[in-house]
């Protein structure tokens, strides 16, 4: 049967504005790093998309490399708005990126026109799309100019292959650099997309200064930092986990001691806020309003419904901050 999306999807979720410019964002997105790729069960995928989308979320971030193997989470996503999101794709918020490895020879990678002008048009066939709403520079390029990667993703916004364009894991001065460019050009920068949570927390030195000024969104990735802060690790791996099943980005030796001490420590102080660590941890980065939405994975739907309950409670006293801050030293 054909898939209707919840009449009541609108309800609960939060948006909030991007930056400065036209687009909401749902407070919460979903990421399809891991649980998209041809290795994994396409039901399941399928499923998490429809338990997202009926829940308020709005948001798909992809990139080339996503599977395994690297193009795969665009197809099975592709094949999925192509079976179920054909009424809704004007609901939806689509990103992908290119900048990491994706085929062999000096075109296949970094930040060249050639590789990324070529990386989307890869990206818009196998997601079977007419453009995506975002398209990001994935990592910043030390050889290729600024300027040529830049005008690249104004080029693309011209072409109409994409509406807006973010960049990722920019350090402070190389990101206002890049806004400033984008700006010149004409084309904004719409959104930042770093690595943040309460275990990796740079872009408090600067970074999350550039954008607030310049009016440009951020969307955090790894909030949960892969799942460490949930209470899923305290007593072993369990078999169905990140650490298990994939165990290349998230692996067991990053689970020490001193971690798991910490995210104790987090799990008990949840309880006092009477949130599980897995609300605590991304409602900890939505009281900034300069984050525009938290970027979450999930290898399950019902992960979906859960996380989603952070929204009940993302206010924090000066004193909470404080003892959140005293455990993560
Ligand atoms: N721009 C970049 O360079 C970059 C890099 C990395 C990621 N990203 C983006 O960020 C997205 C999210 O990254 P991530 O998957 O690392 O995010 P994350 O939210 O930190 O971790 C997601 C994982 O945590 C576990 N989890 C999620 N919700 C849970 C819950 N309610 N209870 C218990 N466990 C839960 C699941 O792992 P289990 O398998 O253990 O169940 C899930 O796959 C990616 O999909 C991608 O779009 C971008």
């Amino acid at each position: 049967m054909d898939y209707q999306a919840s009449a009541n999807r609108y309800n609960e979720m939060l948006y909030r504005r991007c930056g400065k410019s036209g687009i909401k964002l749902s407070a919460l997105s979903l990421g399809l790093w891991h649980n998209f790729g041809f290795v994994n069960d396409y039901g399941n995928s399928r499923n998490i998309i429809k338990t997202a989308f009926d829940a308020g979320i709005t948001h798909f971030d992809l990139a080339n490399n996503y599977g395994p193997p690297p193009g795969s989470a665009e197809e099975n996503f592709g094949k999925i708005l192509h079976d179920d999101f054909k009424n809704y794709r004007d609901e939806m918020i689509i990103s992908s990126k290119a900048g990491y490895t994706m085929w062999d020879g000096p075109y296949g990678d970094w930040g060249s026109k050639k590789y990324l002008v070529s990386s989307l048009d890869q990206s818009l066939k196998r997601m079977k799309l007419d453009y995506v709403d975002i398209f990001y520079h994935h990592r910043p390029d030390p050889s290729t100019p600024l300027e040529e990667t830049m005008r690249t993703l104004d080029l693309m916004v011209r072409q109409g292959k994409t509406l807006y364009v973010g960049i990722s894991n920019y350090k402070a001065v190389e990101a206002k650099k890049a806004i400033d460019i984008l700006n010149q050009l004409g084309t904004p920068c719409l959104i930042h997309q770093p690595k943040y949570s309460m275990f990796e927390r740079w872009v408090e030195n600067g970074l999350l200064d550039v954008l607030g000024n310049e009016g440009v969104g951020c969307i955090s990735f790894s909030p949960l930092a892969q799942g460490l802060l949930t209470d899923k690790y305290l007593h072993g791996i369990p078999q169905d986990s990140r650490v298990a099943t994939s165990g290349i980005f998230l692996k067991e030796s990053n689970i020490t001691p001193i971690v798991i001490e910490k995210i104790s420590k987090l799990n008990e102080f949840a309880k006092q806020r009477n949130q599980k660590l897995v609300h605590m941890a991304l409602a900890w980065l939505l009281k900034d309003e300069r984050i525009t939405s938290v970027l979450i994975g999930a290898s399950k739907p019902e992960q979906i419904i859960d996380s989603i309950k952070c929204l009940e409670n993302i206010k924090f006293s000066d004193e909470e901050l404080k003892t959140i801050n005293n455990i993560l030293q």
